[in-house]
């Protein structure tokens, strides 16, 4: 073992308490080359009931000082009614702020087993293999003011759609540099016929397409977008789009790979660091059962290796095995056929993660 790296695990809530520590299992026996240090701390709700703050400052600390966070998930009915500023996802977006994680990674693919829980028809999935870029610490989500106040009629509420040059040019880097190493395509997303924001989000990435010859960008309105992601979504490559539009087209996108128990996503700072965690949420519904498809996890766990440890192999390693499961028939519930063919077999959580594991080639 030649190297070390210091792995911070944020468990949070529902089904994330469960799924974490799987992927946990599976990252320490796919990578022998690396010494990995897991440290376990507390973010979302559970992290409010024990601290009464969803990012105390010592897992901010912890986070910061980490090469890698591996997130579960946040929320949930018991903190619905808390002021915004108290809830369980203030925790991931400070997060997310104070990381500096500006990169999200999104990746749809589907896995071919699969290709019957997609909502879309076969041929139309078949082979999808889209990367979605969003902004993450701008936009909508962190632009001020903000709020709900007195007006003259009543209450009004009000957010503020702000993107810094700066803040477009470099999102805009980290898409061209991925579509380069991909089939060489990005489409920028905006609603750059309404709104000025958009408008010079689509100038500044078009300035940035300079420097990028080798790679075809073009320009679509998210609602133009949304609808093309249902219809052909096979056209797609990279997509880069601001922080909003990012949340709603990504889980579009993840629909049509079957489950969004199947996605994992990837928050990079301009460093090396970032921060892992599945597209799903907490699933309250059936939180502790060992229902949770571990997957999404465990698939986060294979980019933290690529990206912030530099192990390609063993991110390789970890998305052959699942590949290898699916194939053998293995489906937790929520990618599961009603009536299972005699081919498919339904297990656990825990059962999925056993079989990743046994499946790694180490
Ligand atoms: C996501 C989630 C978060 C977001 C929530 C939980 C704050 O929907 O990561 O897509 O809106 O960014
Ligand atoms: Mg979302």
């Amino acid at each position: 073992m030649s190297r070390a790296a210091h792995i911070v695990v944020l468990p949070g809530d529902g089904i994330g308490a469960e799924v974490a520590p799987q992927a946990v299992r599976v990252m320490t026996r796919a990578c022998p080359e690396i010494d990995l240090k897991f440290e376990y701390a507390d973010v979302g709700g559970v992290a409010i009931d024990r601290y009464g703050t969803p990012l105390p400052e010592a897992t901010l600390a912890a986070a910061r000082a980490a090469d890698a966070v591996l997130l579960g998930a946040v929320g949930g009915p018991k903190w619905d009614d808390l002021p915004m500023t108290e809830r369980p996802e203030k925790g991931l977006l400070g997060l997310r702020a104070g990381l500096d994680l500006f990169a999200n990674l999104r990746p749809a693919m589907l896995f071919e087993p699969l290709a019957d829980a997609s909502s879309l028809k076969t041929p139309l999935v078949a082979g999808l293999d889209i990367l979605i870029v969003r902004e993450l610490t701008g936009g909508i989500y962190f632009g001020e003011p903000r709020g709900v106040e007195m007006g003259n009629g009543g209450r009004r509420g009000f957010n503020t759609y702000v993107y810094e040059e700066r803040e477009i040019e470099r999102i805009a880097r980290v898409a061209f540099e991925l579509a380069r190493k991909r089939a060489g395509r990005l489409t920028s997303v905006d609603k750059a016929n309404v709104l000025e924001v958009t408008q010079l989000w689509r100038e500044v990435v078009s300035a940035v397409a300079a420097d990028y010859p080798d790679v075809e960008l073009s320009h679509m309105y998210v609602d133009n977008a949304g609808m093309q992601l249902v219809r052909a979504p096979k056209q797609f490559d990279v997509i880069v789009t601001g922080n909003m539009f990012g949340d709603i087209l990504s889980d579009v996108a993840a629909m049509l790979t079957g489950s969004l128990g199947m996605l994992p996503s990837a928050s990079l700072s301009a460093g090396k660091q970032g921060l892992y965690e599945p597209v799903h949420g907490t699933a309250p519904d059936i939180a502790g059962q060992d229902l949770a498809n571990p997957l999404a996890t465990i698939l986060s766990a294979a980019m933290l290796f690529r990206y912030s440890l530099d192990a390609p192999e063993a991110a390789g390693r970890i998305e052959a095995a699942v590949a290898a499961v699916l194939d053998a028939g293995l489906r937790t519930a929520d990618i599961c056929p009603e009536h299972p063919p005699p081919n498919v077999r339904r297990v656990r959580g825990s059962e999925m993660a056993d079989a990743v594991i046994e499946a790694l080639d180490v």
